[in-house]
């Protein structure tokens, strides 16, 4: 029988992987196991606090259904997704900003045609987007897609409206020949995320608030070119300084230009104020694409 003290437990446990054929998992699992016994060490883990923290772990499952996913929502709240996000897509060669996908993309969003309005019966001021998605090196990319998606002006999306909602302020544009892409939706706001779960209870127990600046969500896909799922912030939204998981990144504040009513670029007469928006989204080569060039 071998006895472990408190620094020998660590190589034990470490010793344990020695027949795991998978070096990725075996050098994951080493990692993971150094880093929690020394934070269990640093901390001096108390036996309530143990239970406290596997008690929370099973509330966050707990809590998880088909349409929720509280584990993601700690992980965005702890800063974890931004940072696998920016170990795994650095913005190189002038190409767009990643920042997190969130808990509300809802695959299977409807293919409509540019200039179409996402935001059909949507709360929310009108507002005109519009720009162009190019290659690194300028060249315009022609049928890229744009996955769009957001709340509506009071800050909720369609998921977390009555399930007979349905889809809501979502659609999937493709740009022309020059690259362009155009569409109407709706100046989105700042929410909270969601805060009636265990992440909600971290969030106060830590002292923060759980708010998102405004923002539209993309995933901007072309073949050949390595996907970017981004938002637009909104210049001057609160918490843009302070976002609740931390997904803001300057080069993806878009100044939203506020019109009077009249005539919208659409040819449209609006009753009331407007917006406009003029983005491009550049993309860079995929490696495979970079080599044939
Ligand atoms: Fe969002």
């Amino acid at each position: 029988m071998r006895e472990f003290d408190q620094k020998s437990i660590t190589q034990a446990v470490i010793a344990r992987l020695s027949d795991c054929d998978d070096a990725r998992f075996k050098r994951i699992m080493t990692s993971l196991v150094t880093h929690l016994h020394d934070f269990v060490r640093d901390v001096k883990l108390t036996e309530p606090e143990w239970f406290t923290a596997i008690q929370f772990l099973t509330d966050v499952g707990r809590t998880c259904t088909d349409k929720r996913q509280e584990f993601i929502l700690l992980s965005d709240t702890l800063g974890v997704s931004v940072l696998v996000i920016t170990l795994n897509h650095p913005a190189e060669q002038g190409s767009v900003d990643s920042t997190v996908l969130g808990p509300f993309y809802w695959e299977g969003a409807p293919d409509l045609p540019r200039g179409s309005n996402l935001a059909q019966g949507v709360k929310g001021e009108p507002t005109f987007y519009s720009g162009r998605v190019l290659s690194v090196d300028g060249r315009p990319v022609e049928n890229a897609l744009l996955d769009i998606w957001s709340g509506d002006g009071e800050g909720n999306y369609d998921m977390q409206l009555p399930a007979e909602t349905g889809m809501r302020a979502r659609g999937r544009i493709r740009t022309d020949s020059q690259g362009r892409f155009w569409f109407r939706s709706i100046r989105p706001t700042f929410y909270p995320v969601p805060t009636d779960g265990p992440v909600g209870s971290m969030l106060r127990k830590m002292g923060r608030h759980p708010y998102r600046p405004g923002h539209i969500h993309m995933i901007v896909s072309a073949p050949g070119y390595l996907p970017a799922t981004t938002h637009l912030f909104v210049a001057g939204s609160q918490y843009l300084e302070s976002d609740a998981v931390f997904g803001v990144k300057e080069s993806l504040v878009a100044q939203f230009d506020r019109h009077p009513p009249g005539t919208g670029p659409d040819g449209e007469c609006l009753n009331t104020p407007f917006y406009t928006v003029n983005f491009d989204f550049r993309l860079r080569p995929e490696a495979r694409a970079t080599e044939r060039s």
